[in-house]
This record gives structure tokens, C-alpha cells and sequence, in this order.
């Protein structure tokens, strides 16, 4: 454990020493400039927020610590020259404790972008190349199907050019963050910024055992903080008839990223790390919204929905192996659905629902169906090698060659590819990781 006496800048030096890597190899590899990082370490600035978090990544260190010493730096820097600077700070330490909320409209507040969340096999990463390359390849920005939406993060990245954007995903969760983000109908944030203020005051030693933290306290949440999140679910339902769609839409997203950040996970809920876990305050904060016309948005399997779409272009990013979705983020969709089902085993998973051919035997008959049944004028297929990994529950269920052959029996294909730091528990090695883009113009 590093000294917490220290700058921010000497903790970077200190990890990246312990790591023995040269500065140039970190620049090179987080696209953080040379200059700028070696500014930072030596205390010349200070590094961004997002600078922080790429960080942590690119070191695999723990980004709650890093983020702790950047906002310690900053109060330092606005103090420390400051004759009553000590008795401001301690004064601002009492209004945090006591929720005084500075900025009461939702424009000022800091809130979570669409991409601020946990999600296996999102393409955060990836999203500029895959749409540059659409961009060059294909023609037409009337409509553009997103149809194994997951995050939206593409869909977002497609709304810049295209009329429409189908969003569709077969999780409640997704469904619903796609409605908060995107559906443009109208919504009070001052109502939404009143209760959210009203949830950042609750005291958690003065909130009732409830079903959310009976089942997932001290286990995927530390205990108070899961009495938190069932009770806030809770109210939200009992406001149900005092919020539109919208806005129960906003609460519920803004409840999911709020808490994926305290998930005492790896980033699934398959299993919860069995270690005491850190006690970190629930501070509830909203989604930035972002509404568009021509979102569509639907919760259906992509099989059956394409039968009655058309469009330019699909972009189609199924899940590749046996791990299925529901039970990733069963802890959402239990939230989100709110039905309080009975769970069963170590993970508390309720009864399997929402379970995708795609991962299973069925996949390459399902992405045949679905790749023919899809009235487009392009097909954008993500496709990534895992499946040279030896742990089973990895190993895609379709193979490259079958996919190359089913998309050749469709149109013609152009195959693009990138190296890419891949999503991996641990078990796995994917240093020849590989991400590709299969770009089909269909047949007439
Ligand atoms: C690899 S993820 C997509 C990631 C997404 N491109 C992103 O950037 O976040 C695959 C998604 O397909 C969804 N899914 C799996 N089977 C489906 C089906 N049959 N119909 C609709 N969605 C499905 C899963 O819930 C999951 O969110």
C-alpha cells in the first residue's frame, strides 16, 4: 500500500515505478501526451479526472484511491494559501454530511454520461472505428439498426448521422436506460432534482431491512448501502403515479449507474468478491439525458423484431459464448422489473429468463435467420477471437470461418481488424486478442 501523504502526481510515479515501466510506454499506451504525464508526476498540474480513470485501467489499480488523492490535491490547491482555509474546508465537509445540494437544477449537476458504466463486451472502446468505418463503406442516413444494442453506445455514436436509430436489447435493464437516455418526450427535472436531493439526505442507520438488502446486503453491497438501494427502488415505485414514463424511466437509470460503481463485483453479478467490503457513502446522481426524435426503441428478441424493420444499415453485435446476459445483470433486471422474485444459489439469481440462442448450440443457425432476414442494404458484424481461449464458458459458439461463410451467402464482405485490451476475469489470456468488423453489402 502506497503512503496517502502524497501528491497524486508521486502516487502515479510510485505505481508506475513499482511496475517498472518507462513513462514513454505509458504515454504510448493510454494516449495520455509525454509531456502531460511527466508534467503531472512532477507536480506541474494536475491530471484530469478521466486522465485518473484511464490510469487506473492502464495500471490496474484501484481507481476509487486515485480519484480520492486527485480530489484531496484539489481542495489542497484551493486552500492552502487561504488565511481561514482549514475552517472552509471543515465547513464544506459539514454541508457534503448534511446534503447541501449547490446547484438545485439538473443543467448544473454532475451527472453520468451514457458510457459511465460497467458492461462485458461494450464497444466504448471501439465505437469511432467501427462508425469511421461504416461512414467510408456505406451509403444512405435514413435509418440505422442497432439491433444487440447492450449499452447504446454505438446507437448514441450512429444518432450524429442517421434520421432514425432502432435501439433493441432483450434486457429490462437496457430497455430502460435507452427510454431515460433517449426517448424525447417531455420531463420535469426540477421534480426529478427534489426527489434525487431527498434520496442524498436518507440516513441508512434509520432505514428497514428490505428485500433488496436481506438478499444482496454485505454480499454484492456493503450492507447500508444496499438498504439504500432497496428503499430508494421502493419509493420510486410508490411515486409511480406522480412521475411520467419518462421520469420513472430517468430515476430508475440514474438508481443503475449510481450503484454500479458500489457493486462489490468485477463487473458481473455471476459471483460478488468474498472479502469484507469498503464502506463508500450511496451518492445518488442523475443520467445526462440526451433526447432524439428518431430513436425507436424496442425489448424484443432480434430475431422475431427484424422481420419488420428496414433500414440502411445493421450493426450486429450478439453475445459470442455461453455466457448469457440475464444472468450477468440479473441484479438489474430484478431491480428494474421489481416483481421481488425468490433467488436460488450463491449469486442469487432468480428463475433464468430472457436466455439468448446466441449463446448456445443454436448461435450459428440464429445468426444465419437473423442476417437473412434482415431488410438492409448493409450488415456491420463485430466479431472478436476469443475463441482460442481454453476456459469453455469463453469459447465462441460461432466460429470466424462460419461467420465469413454465412455473411458471403448474404453479400460481399470486407473484413477490417484492430488489437483490442479485451474484457477478461482473469482466467484467460488474450494477448493476440483480435476485434473485427465484417462490412457486407447485401444482394439484391
Ligand atoms: C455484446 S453485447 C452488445 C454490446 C453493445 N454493442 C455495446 O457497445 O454496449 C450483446 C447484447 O445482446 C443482447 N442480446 C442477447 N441476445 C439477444 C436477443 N436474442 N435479442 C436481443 N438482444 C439480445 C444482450 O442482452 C447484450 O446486451
Amino acid at each position: 500500500m502506497l503512503d496517502t501523504l502524497i501528491s497524486i502526481g508521486d502516487t502515479l510515479k510510485e505505481i508506475r515505478e513499482t511496475q517498472g515501466l518507462h513513462l514513454q510506454e505509458v504515454a504510448d499506451k493510454t494516449a495520455i501526451n509525454y509531456t502531460v504525464l511527466s508534467r503531472i508526476e512532477t507536480g506541474k498540474r494536475l491530471p484530469t479526472k478521466p486522465q485518473v480513470q484511464n490510469l487506473a485501467t492502464f495500471y490496474n489499480y484501484s481507481e476509487q484511491e486515485l480519484i480520492k488523492h486527485l480530489i484531496s490535491d484539489k481542495i489542497l490547491y484551493e486552500v492552502q494559501s487561504e488565511d481561514f482555509g482549514l475552517e472552509g474546508f471543515h465547513l464544506a465537509e459539514q454541508k457534503i454530511k448534511y446534503g447541501l445540494a449547490l446547484f438545485n437544477d439538473y443543467e448544473n449537476l454532475e451527472k453520468f454520461d451514457l458510457q459511465s458504466r460497467r458492461y462485458i463486451g461494450n464497444k466504448a472502446k471501439l465505437t469511432d472505428w467501427i462508425m469511421e468505418i461504416i461512414h467510408k463503406e456505406t451509403e444512405g442516413n435514413e435509418t440505422f439498426i442497432d439491433i444487440f444494442s447492450g449499452t447504446a453506445i454505438v446507437a448514441r455514436e450512429a444518432m450524429k448521422t442517421y434520421k432514425k436509430v432502432v435501439l433493441n436489447d432483450i434486457l429490462f435493464s437496457n430497455n430502460i436506460a435507452y427510454r431515460a437516455f433517449f426517448d424525447n418526450s417531455k420531463w420535469d427535472s426540477k421534480k426529478i432534482v427534489d426527489i434525487v436531493n431527498e434520496y442524498n439526505t436518507l440516513n441508512p442507520q434509520k432505514i428497514k431491512e428490505n428485500y433488496f438488502s436481506k438478499n444482496f446486503g454485505g454480499k454484492f453491497y456493503e450492507k447500508e448501502v444496499s438498504k439504500l438501494i432497496g428503499h430508494i427502488r421502493e419509493d420510486i415505485e410508490s411515486r409511480k403515479n406522480e412521475l411520467n414514463k419518462k421520469e420513472y424511466a430517468i430515476l430508475l437509470t440514474s438508481l443503475i449507474y449510481t450503484i454500479d460503481r458500489l457493486a462489490n463485483t468485477v463487473g458481473h453479478f455471476d459471483a460478488y468478491i468474498k472479502k469484507p467490503i469498503v464502506k463508500r457513502p450511496l451518492n445518488f446522481r442523475l443520467i445526462q439525458t440526451e433526447d432524439f426524435a428518431g430513436a425507436k426503441i424496442y425489448r424484443e428478441d432480434s430475431n422475431q423484431l427484424v422481420k419488420r424493420l428496414k433500414g440502411d444499415i445493421a450493426y450486429i453485435d450478439p453475445p459470442y459464448n455461453s455466457r448469457q446476459y440475464s444472468r450477468f445483470y440479473h441484479i438489474y433486471e430484478n431491480l428494474v422489473k421489481w416483481e421481488k422474485p425468490k433467488l436460488h444459489g450463491v449469486a442469487l439469481k432468480p428463475e433464468p429468463e430472457n436466455m439468448s440462442k446466441y449463446c448456445t448450440v443454436k448461435a450459428k443457425d440464429a445468426f444465419k435467420d437473423l442476417v437473412g432476414n434482415l431488410d438492409v442494404k448493409y450488415l456491420a458484424v463485430s466479431y472478436n477471437n476469443t475463441y482460442k481461449s481454453k476456459s469453455k464458458s469463453s469459447k465462441n459458439k460461432i466460429e470466424y470461418e462460419e461467420i465469413v461463410d454465412i455473411l458471403n451467402g448474404v453479400g460481399k464482405t470486407k473484413i477490417f481488424e484492430q488489437s483490442h485490451q479485451y474484457f477478461n476475469a482473469g482466467k484467460t489470456e488474450f494477448n493476440d486478442h483480435k476485434e473485427f468488423l465484417f462490412l457486407t453489402k447485401k444482394y439484391d
